[in-house]
């Protein structure tokens, strides 16, 4: 852990994403923007990390939990006076202030290690992380003097049109020296384009005191890219999945096209599994080796274990063992348990069910609230009938019993261990073990009827 603390700042409303959600709740690669910065900050191993919340402080707080303090900036009076609503929380802090913004959500560890590091190596009161932006527009510019120092930073709408046309821009990350920072925050104003407080003022005041203030240049811009607009997030979207799939193949995953399979930061894969295109792997997801997950598959929160083929399937808040195959066209629902090696093919639905080992669901199954033994057959066309209307019944069903085509289990019911059922049976009463239960009526036959209609 590193004698660092981390502002968050997090207030703003985001107007340009015309949304009624916080800017920072906005999610980026299936995480919150701001989240994605405390993991940057936790990451690099700040000791305390304070959010700054305002417009919808409520749902920041909520969201984060305990993972951060938080500080309430009452008006959005601009970054400045942001950072100030944290004096009282920081008036005994001697070290270093790292300030982040929450809508920088690429923006890594590393980063904020080699800003903080270059920031000590200076011996400097105040650090700006700054990036050679392709297209600056929207960010404050950095002015240097003629020996190449940082002067003081212009806000576009400040700027001159000489001014505008630099690309060394202020990412909005900043090192400051605590004590330092607040004493030159009393005395930022607000006489500017915004009539805001400006953070970045605090760069010249200090300077203008004679102090040392430095920069240090982020190694590639993505990584400061703010995020102001829809626009801007589907960009960072884009970064976020691709290093998250360069991460993978790194590790041994295949991806058959990386450009549209999409996996959110946590999720964990095994080595020599092939993931086909148009595949979302979402958080809380495990999928183990040797796996062939999609084409055309979502799983959201599943665990899945080695050497599974799921394709044009849907799986979430369930977990899958090892050797299962499946698709296409299936829909795991929550709290389901499917054991090693079942098989379930086409059209089948399986919902808050343990499917015991070695069973197979081969076509249109609708499984819910049910216990399935080990090697049982579920003839095409199995159905539970698990709701009255009002409430919802359980289906046992034994190791190794047949169920025929097309039969409905009427629950609460219990099929015995290795019970056959006849096909197009309905069955409301229970069948014991190493029985046959045929629920269906006779069949009748009329002998010349064709010939004898009119
Ligand atoms: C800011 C910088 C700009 C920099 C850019 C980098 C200022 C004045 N400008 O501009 O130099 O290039 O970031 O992305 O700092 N916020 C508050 N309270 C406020 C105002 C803002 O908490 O009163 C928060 C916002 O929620 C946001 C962050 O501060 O997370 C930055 O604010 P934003 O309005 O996006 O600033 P920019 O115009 O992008
Ligand atoms: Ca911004």
């Amino acid at each position: 852990m590193l004698d660092l603390v981390t502002v968050i700042l997090a207030a703003g409303k985001g107007t340009r994403m015309k949304s009624k959600l916080p800017k920072v709740l906005h999610k980026a690669a299936g995480k919150p923007m701001l989240q994605h910065v405390l993991d940057a900050a936790k990451g690099a191993g700040a000791k305390r990390n304070i959010v700054v919340v305002g417009f919808g402080g409520e749902m920041v707080k909520e969201a984060m939990g305990d993972q951060a303090e938080f500080v309430v900036q009452a008006e959005q009076l601009g970054t400045g006076h942001a950072v100030r609503q944290t004096e009282a929380l920081l008036k005994d802090e001697q070290g270093t202030v790292v300030v982040l913004c929450g809508d920088t959500p690429l923006v890594t560890a590393d980063l904020i290690t080699k800003l903080y590091e270059g920031h000590k190596a200076a011996g400097a009161k105040a650090t700006v992380l700054t990036a050679i932006m392709p297209d600056a527009t929207g960010y404050g510019r950095i002015i240097r003097t003629a020996d190449g120092d940082v002067a003081r930073i212009v806000e576009q709408k400040d700027a001159t049109e000489e001014e505008r046309k630099i690309n060394e821009v202020n990412s909005g990350i900043y090192c400051f020296e605590c004590q330092d920072l607040f004493a030159a925050l009393a005395q930022v104003g607000c006489d500017n384009a915004q009539g805001e407080y400006y953070l970045p003022d605090v760069l010249g005041i200090l300077r203008d005191k004679g102090e040392k203030i430095w920069a240090v240049a982020a190694d590639d811009y993505e990584s400061t890219l703010g995020i102001n607009s829809r626009l801007q997030l589907s960009g960072a979207e884009k970064i976020l999945r691709r290093r998250k799939n360069i991460e993978l193949m790194n590790n041994g995953v295949t991806l058959m096209d990386p450009d549209s399979t999409f996996v959110d930061a946590d999720v964990e894969i095994g080595p020599d599994t092939i993931i086909y295109p148009f595949t979302w792997l979402e958080t809380g997801t495990v999928v183990g080796a040797g796996c062939e997950i999609g084409p055309n598959s979502r799983f959201s929160n599943a665990k899945i274990g080695n050497d599974v083929h799921a394709q044009f399937a849907y799986g979430h808040d369930c977990i899958i063992d090892d050797g299962v195959t499946m698709g296409p066209y299936v829909h795991i629902r929550p709290n389901s348990h499917i054991h090693n090696h079942v098989k379930i093919g086409n059209f089948v639905e399986v919902k808050n069910s343990q499917v015991g080992e070695g069973t197979k669901l081969p076509h249109l199954q609708y499984i819910g609230d049910a216990d399935v033994g080990a090697n049982v057959n579920l003839g095409c066309g199995t159905v539970t009938v698990n709701y009255d209307g009002k409430k919802k019944f359980r289906t046992t069903i034994g190791d190794n019993a047949f169920v025929g085509c097309n039969t409905s289990l009427v629950a609460p019911v219990e099929v015995g261990d290795g019970a056959y059922i006849g096909a197009g049976s309905v069955i409301t009463k229970n069948v014991p073990s190493g029985t046959l239960a045929i629920g269906r009526a006779r069949q009748k036959l009329i002998e010349g009827w064709t010939d004898k209609r009119e």
